[in-house]
């Protein structure tokens, strides 16, 4: 087979998802120790104290707040594979941000805490997955403590996502007494020894049934007889309602105690689909060995405080990308240099010298790139438009020191462009004091902390009585803008936004002016 199909053949490109403190993090350290991408004893204990410096390098907030704010990329091998996982914003209040990582990757996993099931969060970040179809699998964490029956969970599942659980693994003993997993592939049951904090990979022994039934006496019986039932009602994997979205794998384990966490790697290299010619602008489809491209779906700033550099960070959908070529920014057909293109290894950040379709590349310096945008070499490629998130959040920003105009500016742009928060301008204070639009309030608090710290530009936010926004056009902004209770004010790029100050009201001139262009944007009252 030609190399980079083989190559891309061997990538699964995932996220994962979950509600904070589902596990994530710890699952993430996981996967590295296992991908032995973190060696030695006690290697996920040191990752955890590394991995909380290394951020607060350039996320202080992220620091402050105990949450996952930004995203970053990592690679490990795993059996013969190339698993690239892509870490996604914990806060619902960044589901837009969750969504573009998302349109990087192949499939997802969904993260559960066993005690609480479906939370809040992970249920808008699961809507976030719907709305992109991609495929998803189920980790159903903390099995090592008391928590919902595992049965009941499958429902809680099925009932709120409208999605069939269909488990790979049955757990042997309750939460907070868990002995191990029959993989229901081959009925093979695998018992877990417990490690210290999980540092090392779990010792694992497999049992005949025979002898599970003596030795865990207490538990087999019901396990059988679950997975029994499961078997009787056609609950199996289904590899095809899987890639519809409509089935989920589940996996039952314990993150920290490193139980399950095999069987759900070889999850993802089993179930998760290899890199795929990708669905482009004009329709048509780009083979996987064409010339390189890629899709930027993160632009970050300030990760290097000493450098303060930007970086783009670009997942292959084609070709084989070399250090060094020259690549094209599809917006201004500009051509700029991969000198210093980046890759995760496992914790370490290291140059890129070569990537194929799946893997993610951080482009350093690459000031041309917008988030959406696809760089290329020899053959252009655009990308269809991602779809906007509806701001639902409004407040007007001023700069509070005057003299910092200048960087107030500067700094509204730049955010602006890495979608960490929308800049709106209208006619009668532009500049001076534009209004910042959110999908959650938390972006504000990013945006700020960050004009103020990366910027020095200090702001003030005031509210606005605005609270919904469609997408309107110049034609349609004068009879809007005579209208009570609706602005209209402009991006950066020339797009227009209809503000209104009521669901109710805007609802209402939808339906009394249908000649207007209010065009619904993604997620609207929906997910934030
Ligand atoms: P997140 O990234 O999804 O927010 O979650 P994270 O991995 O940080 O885990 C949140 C907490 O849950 C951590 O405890 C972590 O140790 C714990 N945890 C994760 N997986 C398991 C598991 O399988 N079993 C049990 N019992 N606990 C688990 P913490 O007290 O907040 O932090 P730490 O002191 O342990 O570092």
């Amino acid at each position: 087979m030609p190399e980079i199909k083989a190559e891309a053949q061997r990538r699964r490109t995932f996220a994962i998802i979950s509600h904070p403190d589902a596990g994530k993090t710890t699952l993430t350290e996981k996967f590295l120790l296992y991908g032995g991408a973190l060696n030695k004893e006690a290697g996920a204990v040191k990752a955890r104290e590394g991995r909380r410096s290394a951020t607060s390098d350039w996320m202080e907030l992220e620091q402050q707040r105990g949450i996952s704010i930004t995203s970053t990329a990592l690679q490990f091998e795993y059996r013969d594979k190339v698993l690239n996982l892509l870490d996604t914003p914990g806060h619902r209040d960044f589901s837009e941000d969750t969504y573009r990582v998302l349109a990087a990757a192949d499939a997802a996993i969904m993260v559960l805490d066993a005690a609480k099931g479906i939370e809040p969060q992970t249920l808008k970040l699961f809507e976030v997955c719907r709305e992109r179809e991609i495929p998803f699998l189920t980790f159903i964490n903390k099995w090592d403590r008391p928590g919902k029956p595992a049965l009941e969970l499958l429902d809680e599942i099925e009932e709120t996502l409208v999605v069939e659980p269909t488990p790979v693994t049955w757990p042997v003993g309750i939460p907070g007494d868990f002995r191990g997993v029959i993989n229901r592939n081959d009925g093979i049951y695998t018992r877990f020894e417990r490690t210290a904090r999980g540092s090392t990979i779990a010792p694992e022994e497999e049992v005949a049934p025979e002898q599970a039934a003596v030795d865990d006496a207490e538990w087999w019986p019901q396990a059988t007889e679950e997975s029994e039932l499961l078997d009787e009602i056609g609950r199996v994997v289904d590899v095809k309602t899987f890639l519809a979205g409509e089935s989920t794998p589940v996996f039952f384990g314990s993150a920290l105690t490193n139980f399950g966490v095999r069987f759900l790697l070889d999850g993802v290299v089993d179930l998760v689909p290899s890199p795929a010619p990708r669905s482009m602008a004009d329709g048509s489809r780009r083979a996987l060995d064409d010339p390189f491209c890629g899709l930027v779906f993160k632009v970050q700033a300030g990760m290097d405080k000493a450098h303060r550099d930007r970086i783009a960070f670009v997942r292959v959908c084609s070709g084989r990308f070399e250090r060094g070529i020259t690549a094209y920014a599809e917006k201004t057909e500009k051509q700029f240099s991969t000198k210093y293109a980046q890759t995760m290894f496992g914790q370490d950040r290291g140059t890129a010298d070569e990537a194929y379709p799946g893997d993610v590349l951080g482009l350093v310096n690459a000031n041309d790139l917008r988030v959406g945008d696809a760089v290329y070499v020899d053959q252009p490629a655009s990308f269809p438009d991602l779809p906007a998130f509806a701001p639902e959040h409004f407040m007007r920003a001023r700069v509070k020191d005057t003299s910092k105009f200048k960087q107030f500016r500067k700094g509204l742009v730049q955010l602006d462009e890495e979608g960490t928060i929308q800049v709106l301008r209208d006619e009668d204070l532009g500049d001076q004091a534009p209004v910042l639009a959110a999908v959650g309030p938390m972006q504000f608090e990013v945006a700020t902390h960050r004009l103020e710290n990366e910027f020095g530009a200090a702001i003030e936010l005031t509210s606005t009585p605005y609270t919904i926004a469609r997408r309107t056009d110049a034609e349609s902004a004068p009879k809007l803008k005579s209208m009570q209770g609706v602005t209209v004010m402009e991006r950066d790029d020339g797009r227009m936004l209809a503000l209104f100050e009521s669901r109710y009201w805007m609802d209402r001139v939808v339906s009394d002016h249908p000649e207007l262009t209010l065009e619904r944007m993604v997620a609207e009252g929906g997910l934030a």
